[in-house]
């Protein structure tokens, strides 16, 4: 799966491009906005690729495989790749002709100490939570410059903003894509490209339920005193966040009434970030 890097996604040009701006700047007659959604098969990719849809978008449904079973439209890809993103953004130009929104969300977790993190697991977890959000939005950037509407939205954590032990790698690259929204913020204000960052607490989907498993092995405790004295710790609520909560911020972020916002890193961490 190679990709030529030319920047010349299909789609860019606002004149020829089906999903060209409607004078009056609202969306297209030509058809309903598109979004490309990564991580869609996991627990929180899933309900933002469900609230998308709900709200009228043609989603193109991101993951290592494509599984038809997904709310949108599935495409397989490997994140961790630049012909992978690549690929990824060149096949929603193709099946919707534009492209509106970019949720990059796709992520994993590992956990280990410094001294023993290993490189490979390092680069992978910058690779996909870093390094895809900025291939992803390079590759669009056209496409989003010719929507009459567009927001990057990158789903970086409470980890984004303070950092937990044994987590360099996910606390390193959720810092990182902050980073990253903000200078893509700045470089897409006078393109009406929303930029923003939403860094959610712990939420109730696999990624969490290994990492409570996880615990309770090591420190042979039953998962339910796992999940309270260790992952609901920071938070001042004291309950999971559920995904469509996630999914319904990005929903409002990718709306008309969430212009307001960009270049934000927004929390929705019940309360772990107030301490
Ligand atoms: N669950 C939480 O508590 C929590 C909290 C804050 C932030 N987040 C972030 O939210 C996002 C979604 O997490 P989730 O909890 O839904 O996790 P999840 O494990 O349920 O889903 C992650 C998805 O990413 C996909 N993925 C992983 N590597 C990939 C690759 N190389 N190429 C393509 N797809 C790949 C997986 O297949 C999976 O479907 C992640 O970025 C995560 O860091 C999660």
């Amino acid at each position: 799966m190679t990709t030529p890097d030319t920047g010349a996604a299909a789609g860019g040009d606002r004149a020829s491009s089906t999903g060209a701006a409607a004078a009056d700047g609202s969306a297209s007659a030509a058809g309903a906005p598109a979004a490309l959604v990564t991580g869609a098969a996991g627990g929180i990719g899933r309900a933002i690729c469900e609230r998308l849809a709900a709200d009228g978008f043609d989603v193109l449904a991101v993951d290592r495989a494509a599984d038809p079973a997904l709310p949108g439209s599935p495409f397989a890809a490997d994140l961790t790749t630049e012909a992978g993103n690549y690929a990824a953004v060149d096949a929603a130009l193709e099946r919707f002709g534009r492209l509106d929104v970019v949720v990059a969300n796709a992520g994993m977790q590992h956990v280990a100490p410094l001294a023993e993190f290993p490189f490979e697991r390092w680069q992978a977890l910058l690779d996909l939570m870093l390094t895809s959000p900025f291939l992803l939005a390079k590759r669009a950037w056209p496409a989003l410059v010719a929507s009459p509407r567009a927001a990057v939205i990158v789903v970086s954590s409470a980890h984004g903003l303070v950092a937990s032990p044994g987590k360099s790698a996910y606390v390193a690259a959720k810092h990182g894509a902050i980073g990253l929204v903000r200078a893509m913020a700045l470089e897409g204000a006078e393109h009406e490209i929303a930029v923003n960052a939403v860094c959610p607490g712990y939420v109730g989907t696999p990624l969490v339920e290994r990492q409570v498993r996880e615990l309770a092995a090591r420190d042979g405790i039953p998962y339910e005193q796992a999940l309270e004295q260790q992952l609901l710790a920071p938070h001042a609520v004291k309950r999971l966040l559920e995904p469509r909560e996630v999914a319904d911020f990005v929903g409002f972020l990718s709306g008309p009434s969430g212009r307001g916002f960009t270049g934000a890193a927004l929390s929705l961490d019940l309360g772990w970030t107030a301490r």
